[in-house]
């Protein structure tokens, strides 16, 4: 009997807006909103691969306004079972330059709230096992670490931190000097508005998520000005290289999971 495909979503962010070289459009319909979520979908060395741009096609979707919970929600109903995402950052750390990539391995965010288990939300897993109510996830270690390993077995560039703590702001405006200086002392190394509604959302519905940020520029006050083409710019000058990668990670993942990350959702 055929086994069904490993099933492994790219999400992209600021400036990467393809990925793959012939897919399919999938449209998802989620009771998260009233317009289907658009992924794009093609199999590739036996993985069935999705690609989905969290700012929409030509970023017109600013980091506030991204569904979250529609987008995480239509991965987990295609059994997307793995998430490697890439987001573009701010550095904070000196020794984080811009072009340079960190693999995300915690962070801190007191943006918003945000979960699937609120107004009722029930749900039935593959394992049997029901949710719902109030759940409090365990957050110790946000970030898959098998998903994680693959990433640092295959990315081989110089300009690469095996760890990064991101700290996520609401944005659309950057950060303030004093914002910056406060983040700082808290011990984050990156700056973003995004990633971790993402990495909890998917926890919260067993996908595993691990992420390569980009830093695209020194965050406010450490550099003289910020603008947004910088960051479009520098993220760009990085896509190409970020593309082979992602193929090559993907590829170096494990068929099996050895991580605990989906330990809530089995019976
Ligand atoms: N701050 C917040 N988000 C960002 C930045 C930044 O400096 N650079 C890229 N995304």
């Amino acid at each position: 009997m055929n086994q069904p495909l490993d099933k492994v979503c790219v999400i992209g962010g600021s400036g990467f807006y393809d990925l793959l070289p012939s897919p399919k459009e999938v449209m998802v319909t989620t009771p998260f909103d009233k317009i289907p979520v658009h992924v794009l979908e093609q199999d590739i060395n036996g993985r069935r691969i999705f690609f989905l741009p969290r700012h929409g096609g030509k970023h017109s979707i600013p980091p506030h306004k991204i569904n979250y919970k529609a987008n995480i929600f239509a991965l987990y109903k295609l059994g997307v079972k793995r998430v490697l995402s890439t987001n573009a950052v701010g550095s904070l750390n000196e020794a984080m330059k811009p072009g340079d990539y960190v693999i995300l391995n915690d962070f801190i965010d007191f943006a918003f709230p945000i979960t699937f288990f609120e107004d009722g939300f029930e749900i039935t897993f593959n394992s049997g096992k029901k949710l719902s109510g109030v759940i409090h996830l365990d957050m110790s270690e946000p970030y898959c670490p098998e998903v994680r390993n693959s990433i640092l077995k295959t990315i081989e560039t110089k300009n690469s931190h095996p760890n990064g703590s991101y700290a996520r702001t609401m944005g659309p405006r950057f950060e303030t000097k004093a914002e910056i200086l406060a983040i700082k002392r808290w011990g984050a190394d990156v700056v973003g508005m995004t990633n971790p509604s993402e990495a909890i959302l998917s926890r919260e519905l067993g996908i595993c998520y691990a992420t390569i940020a980009v830093v695209t520029n020194y965050a406010a006050g450490l550099q003289k000005e910020l603008s947004h083409q910088e960051v479009l710019d520098i993220f760009n000058s990085r896509l190409k290289e970020l593309k082979i990668l992602f193929f090559d990670i993907i590829k170096n993942l494990p068929v099996e999971h050895g991580c605990n990350c989906a330990r809530h959702i089995k019976n």
